[in-house]
């Protein structure tokens, strides 16, 4: 073949694969329904959830934060569909990363026993803006070793006491070099943002269009959430020429600084129908650590912890990220939202920001926008996510589980997901810092 003959189809060929794409974007597949989901028939359940409760999201200067633990502990409670008796909790799991600092509090466990009336093991966990999480993975753990029938896991954070200071205080879950050279964690994201636009979309605008569309879509998604923090649409105007913050990061790109609390209720599994008809169960539960700080990374634009325990939890469940109906993805910053699609592999590497941004405009105006691509769809932060929620930095985690929780059991209101079949498979990715540690769960409504 000659040279123009060979251009020729090259062209075709890149031509065909084209359409195929956009036919694909554009014809939304449906998700398959619970009984073609191939969840491993080995899987055991860590636990199962049976309640979920939370506070809203945003400033509560009227609340203390044990206050806000215990409404969200309470609403938990309460939502226990055959009851739930205070002296069947048989230990508490409680996230947090600042309290200290914020609202010169310590001993928690003391705080809580006073708050509860009880006088039951509590344990805390710290883990930065993925302490919720990781409370969440320590109460799965507890649950699956037999050693408790009944916990509650809570998460919380009273960041707006701290006015000012709370910027520098997050910085205690950097490397104190980074805190010296002058960063904030707008700062450390801001140089993955710019190092992800200058690998993979330096010359093509919609790249930096796509990562102002994950701020658009999360507040889209929160318009329904009762207890979200922003309930506005924005567009990607409205973020391009929001104030900056740490070039290339802008304010609409950020999460905000919150207050609030949410809180589960987990029981062993085989106790669980006792409890409600309609158990969720954490089929996946993995927690993944890296060096703290970002300077020393191998790459500066995806997350190891991510790749490691998204990848573990998928194996443990015979499931792959094409299974995953909905997932509440760790989007403190919006970068980290498109990393996460790359990180779990949805998206190939350096691929994110062409999904999001075709997804976004094919998806325009529905109340959900779905991230999709040849065969597979997922909705990601349903609720709107850190960036529309809020993110109240040691609730977070807890408040992914309590979101899919609802979700699952189609009792999230106005914002519920409406998928073609049935909704059974969900993700939480938690992280803490800018990937010192990740945790994931996975959860199933049937099994
Ligand atoms: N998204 C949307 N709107 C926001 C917002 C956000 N993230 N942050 C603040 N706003 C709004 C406020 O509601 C307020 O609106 P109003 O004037 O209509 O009342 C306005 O913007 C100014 O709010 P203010 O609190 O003065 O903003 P700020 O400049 O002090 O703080 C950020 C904005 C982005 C710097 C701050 O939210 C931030 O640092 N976020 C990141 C927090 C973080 O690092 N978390 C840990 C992640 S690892």
């Amino acid at each position: 073949m000659n040279i123009i003959g060979s251009m020729i189809s090259s062209l075709v060929v890149a031509l065909k694969q084209v359409f195929h794409h956009v036919g694909t974007l554009k014809s939304h597949r449906p998700l398959r329904v619970a009984q073609d989901l191939p969840v491993s028939s080995k899987v055991e359940p860590y636990a199962a959830i049976i309640g979920a409760g939370r506070s809203s999201f945003g400033e509560q200067w009227y609340k203390d934060p044990e206050k806000l633990v215990m409404e969200a502990g309470i609403r938990a409670m309460e939502s226990v569909d055959s009851g739930l008796r205070r002296r069947d909790i048989q230990a508490c799991y409680l996230g947090s990363f600042l309290y200290q600092a914020t609202n010169k509090l310590s001993l928690l466990p003391g705080h809580m026993a006073r708050e509860l009336g009880i006088n039951i093991p509590m344990n805390t966990t710290e883990a930065a803006c993925g302490s919720g999480g990781s409370a969440f993975y320590n109460g799965c753990i507890a649950i699956k070793s037999g050693k408790y029938d009944v916990v509650l896991v809570g998460g919380f954070e009273k960041m707006t006491d701290r006015s000012g200071k709370i910027i520098d205080d997050l910085m205690f879950a950097a490397d104190p070099h980074e805190f010296d050279a002058g960063f904030t964690f707008s700062g450390l994201y801001a140089a993955m943002m710019a190092r992800y636009i200058h690998d993979y979309g330096e010359r093509d605008n919609r790249c930096v269009e796509a990562l102002a569309q994950v701020a658009c879509k999360n507040h889209h998604h929160a318009i329904g959430n009762e207890y979200a923090q922003f309930r506005r649409e924005i567009t990607v105007e409205d973020v391009l020429k929001s104030q900056p913050i740490a070039d290339p990061i802008r304010l609409l790109h950020c999460s905000p600084v919150s207050d609030g609390a949410a809180a589960v209720i987990l029981a062993r599994p085989d106790l669980a129908k006792k409890y409600t008809d309609t158990p969720t169960y954490v089929i996946g539960s993995q927690q993944a650590t890296d060096d703290v700080s970002l300077f020393t990374r191998a790459s500066l634009t995806g997350i190891k912890a991510t790749r490691l325990a998204v990848g573990i939890a998928l194996k443990e469940t015979g499931l792959s990220i094409e299974d995953i109906q909905i997932a509440e993805a760790h989007d403190c910053f919006t970068i980290e939202e498109a990393m996460f699609l790359e990180d779990s592999g949805f998206y190939e590497m350096g691929k994110a920001w062409q999904g999001i941004y075709e997804s976004y405009e094919s998806s325009k105006g529905s109340k959900h926008i779905p991230y999709v691509k040849d065969g597979a769809s997922i909705i990601v932060n349903p609720g709107g996510g850190l960036k529309a929620d809020g993110h109240p930095v040691g609730a977070t985690g807890v408040r992914q589980i309590v979101e899919c929780f609802k979700q699952l059991r189609n009792e999230a209101g106005n914002h519920q997901v409406e998928v073609d079949g049935d909704l059974n498979l969900a993700l939480c990715h938690n992280i803490g810092g800018t990937g010192g540690i990740a945790v994931v769960h996975i959860l199933a409504r049937d099994i």
